[in-house]
């Protein structure tokens, strides 16, 4: 055999791995009594999380839970996001790279910590002058340009709350999540580049708008130049108003730790996507201190998380925590194989990027690709890898370890949510043994378990429910003006109000071992998750049925090799409406516009019925099995086992 042969194999039989010595030396957390600590001094033991950030009044209390689940963390502290993020660094690390941005052409900028505080005070001024107040919602429908941590950070140092909107989202999501948020301030970019074309997002925009109710003040980021296919001109222009403020400076807003920071729209079991409300003392805390213990991050590091700041992964670990820390972060605006297959490795290499945070989707991609790519850079400076959004399976967990890390980096398989904030569920890269495709023991602090239907915690190995039972300084404090939902989504099922037992669902099922690690299986609602991204299947299905001459639709996940999980969709149309591939495409397209191309169905199967129960209820558990090509289920409940045959026979 050869080398590489038994290599292989070792790999292959290891189940278990323990932190290479060489990390365990110096990380930022690397004493097991901090699990303890946390158990007997909770929750007071969270303001070690707390005692990371700079208070311009201390907290009086650390948790307030009269008013179950309206929990609120270091309550009466006062403090602004922005000075933590940026101007408390300046004495110290003024010159040094906070955020080194990569872009998709090969151009690069970097912002210093002065940089950075320069900008974001020009446009803190700019948006202040266009007539936007603390606690006004600004949305920020941006691509990964730099602009966009600034446009957040402006915003967080006056007081208003951000609402990111991915810009893959299409217009009608925008004008959704601008109505829902009251918001009347936009900030925008003209396009983007995608393998090297330039995209058109203000048209984008621009069609959003035309849906919004009230008057929008519209900002736009020039960042193709004279690439630009839509002309700016009704608009303002960012670079113009920066300019009109050059040399402005703005106080930072002094916050309640429970102001609103930001609210990011998700995408839950009804079509509305919620607003996931988080805060600026318990949610900055949170990003701050997971980034410390878990990703090990130290001001003099190059950090990348891959991840875009459109979704909660950007803004807890590509802006907010790392830059509470002081530490370089690094932003790339384009895919990972363009122009050819090796550019994170590049990146990794150009950069000396110290640690890797990525989603499993994109290391499918990677092993797909072969190590060749990895192989022909030099990956050394990489000292922790981390994966997040979707369970990895061990032969993609043991493929990162070994061609990305080189069996010298300590991989965290981070479980958490849009409305937790941070990670929750993860081994600390010093301190645990990792088991790859668990994610490993709750943080300390965090207590979760799995449990079945009625509540009871499941034996050892067995399959039931995700719970959260003590809160958490990063959580969510409600859904935007919607505190009843708020409850209804996460505290209804497992909670015990009479006895005061509350306990939070984040809705995913899971198992637990004897060791107390816990592997996610994935959700239970009706929420997919492709590539690592979040999708409703009642707001693909609501868009469908938009179209003349559906008359039904089902959503469901199906198995897919790269993406985890793609978009099945079966169609009933109306009488006299003919199934052909134009209205399968019209489909498609309602599809993207409705949410946009991450959405895109794999398929669409036209069917005569859908599989029902007796009372009428859609089996989509069939409909899944179908798609994944498994052994049907029982359908001994149907209103009409017939259809399934049928169904089989379109999908071969
Ligand atoms: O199903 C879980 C999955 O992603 C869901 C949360 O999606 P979102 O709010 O978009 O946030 C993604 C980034 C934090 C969860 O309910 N998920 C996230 N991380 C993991 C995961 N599933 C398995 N393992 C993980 N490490």
């Amino acid at each position: 055999m050869s080398d590489e042969t038994q290599l292989e194999a070792r790999l292959e039989e290891q189940d278990r791995f323990d932190p290479p010595e060489s990390f365990v030396e110096q990380a930022n957390v690397s004493d097991e009594a901090i699990y303890e600590e946390f158990e007997n001094n909770w929750p007071e033991a969270w303001e070690r999380a707390a005692e990371l950030l700079n208070w311009e009044t201390d907290w009086d209390q650390v948790l307030n839970d009269d008013d179950e689940p309206f929990y609120e963390w270091f309550v009466d502290g006062e403090l602004n996001a922005t000075e933590n993020c940026v101007d408390r660094h300046l004495d110290e690390r003024g010159d040094e790279a906070a955020i080194e941005w990569v872009g998709e052409l090969g151009e690069t900028r970097t912002y210093t910590y002065e940089e950075l505080h320069r900008e974001i005070n020009e446009f803190a001024a700019a948006l202040r002058e266009q007539g936007v107040e603390e606690d006004d919602v600004v949305t920020l429908y941006m691509p990964m340009v730099p602009e966009l941590p600034i446009a957040m950070l402006a915003c967080a140092r006056i007081g208003a709350p951000h609402s990111v909107v991915f810009a893959g989202f299409s217009a009608d999501a925008l004008a959704e999540r601008m109505n829902a948020a009251e918001s009347e301030t936009l900030v925008t970019c003209d396009g983007y580049y995608r393998r090297g074309d330039a995209l058109d997002h203000l048209s984008k925009a621009r069609e959003g708008l035309a849906d919004v109710d009230g008057d929008v003040t519209t900002i736009v980021v020039d960042r193709l130049g004279d690439d630009a296919p839509t002309d700016v001109d009704d608009e303002h222009v960012y670079g113009d108003l920066v300019a009109d403020h050059e040399g402005a400076t703005v106080e930072p807003v002094t916050r309640d730790a429970e102001d609103m920071l930001f609210l990011m729209y998700t995408s839950g079991t009804t079509g509305k996507p919620k607003g996931v409300k988080h805060t600026t003392g318990g949610y900055l805390s949170y990003a701050a201190w997971t980034s410390h213990a878990v990703l090990d991050i130290k001001p003099e590091d190059t950090y990348w998380c891959s991840a875009d700041i459109g979704w909660i992964t950007g803004h807890s670990y590509i802006v907010y925590g790392p830059l509470a820390l002081g530490t370089t972060t690094v932003m790339y605006e384009g895919t990972p194989d363009y122009p050819e297959k090796d550019r994170l490795w590049e990146i990794v290499e150009e950069y000396e990027v110290t640690q890797l945070y990525t989603a499993p989707t994109a290391i499918r991609a990677f092993m797909k690709w072969g190590p060749e790519y990895p192989e022909a850079h030099d990956l050394s400076s990489l000292r922790l890898l981390g994966t997040v959004g979707e369970p990895i399976n061990p032969r993609a967990w043991k493929w990162y370890y070994k061609h990305i890390g080189d069996e010298e980096c300590p991989v965290v398989d981070t479980w958490w949510q849009t409305e937790t904030g941070g990670m929750m569920i993860t081994t600390l890269p010093a301190l645990g043994t990792m088991k790859p495709g668990s994610a490993g023991p709750p943080l300390p602090g965090v207590s979760a378990d799995v449990v079945d239907a009625s509540g009871d915690p499941v034996e050892a190995g067995r399959a039931g429910y995700l719970v959260v039972n003590k809160p958490w300084p990063g959580m969510l404090r409600t859904l935007y003006n919607n505190d009843e939902r708020f409850i209804e989504e996460y505290w209804q099922e497992y909670s015990i109000p009479e006895r005061d037992q509350w306990v939070y669902c984040p809705e995913d099922g899971a198992k637990i071992d004897d060791d107390g690690y816990i592997t996610v299986l994935g959700r239970v609602d009706d929420v997919l998750n492709v590539s690592g991204h979040r999708l409703g299947t009642m707001e693909i299905e609501s868009a469908i049925v938009g179209v003349e001459g559906v008359a039904e639709a089902a959503v469901v996940g199906g198995d897919h090799e790269m993406k985890g999980e793609a978009v099945y969709a079966y169609v009933i149309t109306e009488d006299g409406q003919a199934e052909t591939e134009s209205f399968r495409e019209e489909i498609i397209a309602a599809v993207e516009d409705a949410i946009g191309p991450i959405a895109r169905p794999e398929a669409v199967v036209f069917t005569p019925e859908l599989p029902k129960t007796r009372s009428g209820k859609i089996m989509r558990r069939l409909l899944e099995d179908i798609a994944n090509g498994d052994e049907i289920g029982n359908t001994s409940t149907l209103r009409n086992p017939e259809v399934v045959d049928d169904i089989q026979q379109k999908i071969e």
